[in-house]
């Protein structure tokens, strides 16, 4: 082992300093940033920067207080550049793949270029179109629907028809006054109950949708989601939403645009194999309500069911 390859290949075979090595061929970072792209202790990425800096494998300067590190191949002995060289070409390669570790590690590189940068402009013209990959690295997606809700108006009282397990009722307590969930299935509320606990403004409600047990006028807004494909007679059920709706209340129906899998009839009890626009408008009508939007939904790439609409129902 006295020749400096084993100790080049030896450097080179730890995965965690060959990711360090082509990050920082990338960009030069201090040991923090370092660290955080890379997802590791402080110390640990000290500990191998002084291993790297020991075999020239880094260039080191002072900014300030704290020590920046780079890898410049051209300031490389030539053997220990031919050695990253063969190292490096199947690293780019796996990093074309979205989902491997390479692809990780550039994008939290640029979320932390991000958070260090104090010009925006040059910022956003570096990343261009792979913002989002970022700020799905930064702060997931979870942020987007929150941030939309916040634009109901504040007071409102809204009700989740058909809550289920309750899914939605975490999104809307936030953002409205009081929420009251109602459902027929105890199983379903049960876990929704365990979902909505310390959620002050929460009910939750057992009955039916075609005799709902909400007071007349009692809600704003109200919600029905994937339901009303389970409803054989919709009638009652639309004419007990306007009902509980107030006077320029709305309903907000999400469910499946007509589809063709009669098989869903047996395995899952769907009364409705979805639902056109043309029926949507004439059931509102027939129950008092009118028909103010629909919108096909883009479908989602990892689902397999019908395409869905998100259709609003005003009481005038
Ligand atoms: C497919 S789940 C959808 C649950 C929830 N809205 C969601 O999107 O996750 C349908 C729910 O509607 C409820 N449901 C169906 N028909 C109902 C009725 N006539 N009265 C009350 N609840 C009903 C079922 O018990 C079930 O919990």
């Amino acid at each position: 082992m006295s020749s400096p390859v084993f100790e080049r290949l030896s450097t080179l075979a730890e995965p965690t300093r060959a990711r360090m090595l082509r990050v920082l061929a990338v960009h030069e970072l201090a040991v923090g940033e370092l660290a955080r792209v890379l997802q590791t202790s402080q110390p640990t990425v000290s500990r191998h920067l002084k291993q790297l800096d020991a075999g020239g494998w880094v260039l080191r300067r002072k900014v300030g207080t704290a020590t920046c590190y780079r890898v410049d191949p051209s300031s490389l002995e030539p053997e220990a550049a031919a050695l990253w060289e063969v190292v490096r070409a199947p690293l780019d390669e796996d990093a074309r793949d979205p989902a491997s570790l390479y692809a990780e590690d550039l994008r939290r590189l640029d979320g932390v270029l991000a958070e260090r940068s104090a010009d925006s402009e040059e910022l956003f013209r570096r990343l261009g179109g792979r913002w989002d990959e970022v700020r799905q690295e930064l702060f997931g997606e979870a942020c987007l629907l929150p941030a939309l809700l916040a634009l109901l108006p504040p007071g409102l009282t809204i009700a989740d028809l058909g809550c289920g397990t309750g899914a939605m009722l975490p999104l809307l307590a936030p953002v409205a006054a009081q929420v009251v969930g109602v459902d027929r299935e105890e199983a379903m509320l049960e876990v929704a109950r365990a979902r909505v606990q310390g959620l002050d403004n929460v009910t939750l409600l057992r009955g039916r949708l075609d005799d709902l047990p909400i007071p007349s006028e009692g809600v704003d807004l109200a919600v029905c989601a994937l339901v009303l494909h389970h409803v054989r007679e919709l009638g009652p059920v639309l004419a007990e939403a306007r009902r509980v709706l107030r006077p320029g209340g709305r309903l907000v129906v999400l469910d499946m645009g007509e589809h063709d899998r009669e098989d869903y009839r047996q395995t899952m009890g769907h009364q409705h194999l979805g639902f056109s626009r043309e029926q949507v408008a004439a059931l509102a009508a027939a129950a008092g309500l009118s028909l103010a939007t629909w919108r096909l939904l883009p479908p989602d790439p990892r689902a397999h069911g019908p395409g869905l609409f998100v259709a609003v129902l005003a009481r005038p």
